[in-house]
């Protein structure tokens, strides 16, 4: 394993390999996981071991033993579809959709779950907590099931039904916190101390950027090595955000790459903790400001795309870095714009997704309207998550079936343009 230890995001105060806790004893900022790059520079010069099929095959740059690698279920490698039907009804030429809806449990969270999970066999872990909005949960209780360890799920109660249908399933102890996904992070916090269970939480778990950042790797590896220009990221904690700044960074560390994306932060207006903190701080003038003297922003949020709906985002800090370092732009959009995206999305791609991962085309739309970006450069939307997990929501937008007597007839009154073929 090549990882060597960590370093504060906030101080950047190192910490050796064998440091235990998850966060900066100095300032309590969160850690980033180290490796030495040299050392993998030289292990990945003909690229990555091409024999498995799932993001294991990136083991130089985790933080897993490397011999070990073998995963019940297949997380990662997923595909990559152009989709010009949906790029040119706005004049954009080079638009891709990284589909990370076909992971085990129909989330991109699989991603991090299957890096933690990995980490926590590592240190004989035999329980593994975490809070979520839904689909981390749902992951890591997917995950677990296929490796026969125990997971606990702190979820909000108003998380919805089909994610708590998933953990359920597939066996977790589910906790429907009365609160909101804060109220549920604290309390899993908590209780992780309690009782001595491994914390997968979002973010506040160093490895969950490490399995996040395999989805840069894939992309990079999808578009025959090189960079696209933007990637568009639904962003809540911000934590699959700071993933995709740090795999671009690791890439260009090891030599893989000569230049990296700009990473685009695409939120609901009613949960913009992290675009409000990037956009002070731009206004401001810096683009590398006194980290540590950085407080990132708490808002109330209130936004139906549950996924990124957080009042105190736990990756923060690391996000606003990764937008503020790449040079991405800060996407706000209203939950309508949202929710109307599902079915534009679908329409001309066949790929469905939850309103969160929608919210990247939404955002998109409103950056091309402002002229933030060329039509002609090649932009990746990260699909972080199905539409058949919200189902209530995507039914808002989709319209109602006809329903009809069966019979010819009616199919003729329902109107001409059901039967012009
Ligand atoms: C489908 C989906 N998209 C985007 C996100 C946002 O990720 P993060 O909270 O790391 O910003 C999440 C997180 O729950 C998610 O489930
Ligand atoms: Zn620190």
């Amino acid at each position: 394993m090549r990882m060597n230890g960590y370093r504060c995001i906030a101080c950047a105060t190192p910490q050796t390999v064998d440091f235990a806790g998850f966060l900066c004893p100095d300032c309590g900022g969160n850690l980033d996981v180290t490796y030495d790059y040299a050392a993998i520079a030289k292990d990945v010069t003909a690229g990555f071991r091409d024999d498995q099929n799932d993001l294991f095959r990136y083991a130089p740059l985790l933080p897993v033993r490397e011999a070990d690698t073998a995963f019940p279920l297949r997380v990662g490698r997923t595909p990559l579809y152009a989709a010009p039907r949906l790029g040119e009804s706005l004049g954009l030429r080079n638009l891709y959709l990284k589909d990370d809806t076909v992971n085990p449990s129909a989330s991109t969270k699989d991603r991090a779950s299957a890096v933690v999970l990995r980490r926590a066999m590592d240190i004989g872990a035999k329980v593994v907590s975490i809070a979520s909005t839904g689909n981390a949960g749902s992951s890591l209780a997917c995950l677990a099931a296929a490796l026969g360890l125990r997971a606990v799920v702190f979820v909000p109660e108003t998380a919805p039904t089909a994610k708590l249908a998933q953990a359920l399933s597939f066996g977790a102890t589910v906790f429907a916190v009365r609160g909101n996904y804060d109220d549920a992070f604290d309390l899993c916090l908590d209780a992780s101390k309690e009782f001595g269970w491994f914390n997968r939480s979002t973010g506040y778990n160093p490895f969950t950027r490490e399995g996040k950042k395999t989805c840069a790797f894939e992309i990079w590896e999808s578009l025959g090595g090189r960079a696209p220009d933007r990637i568009v990221v639904p962003t809540g904690d911000g934590n699959l955000l700071s993933g995709l700044w740090k795999g671009w960074c690791d890439l260009q560390a090891v030599g893989l790459v000569d230049r990296v994306p700009k990473i685009d932060c695409a939120q609901s207006d009613a949960s913009a903790a992290i675009c409000n903190t990037a956009r002070r701080i731009r206004d401001s003038g810096a683009t590398d400001p006194d980290w540590s003297s950085v407080v990132v922003d708490e808002v109330r949020a209130s936004t139906s795309a549950d996924s990124i709906s957080v009042d105190r985002p736990r990756d923060g800090l690391a996000a606003v870095q990764g937008i503020l370092q790449s040079g991405g732009e800060t996407v706000t959009v209203p939950d309508e714009e949202i929710l109307a995206a599902i079915p534009e999305m679908a329409r001309t791609t066949g790929v469905f997704a939850e309103p969160a991962a929608a919210a990247t085309w939404a955002a998109l739309k409103q950056m091309l309207g402002n002229d933030k970006i060329e039509a002609d450069e090649v932009v990746v939307c990260i699909v972080s998550g199905s539409g058949l997990k919200d189902i209530a929501n995507v039914r808002k937008t989709v319209g109602e079936p006809l329903l009809i007597d069966p019979s010819i007839d009616a199919i003729k009154a329902s109107g001409p343009t059901v039967i012009s073929s």
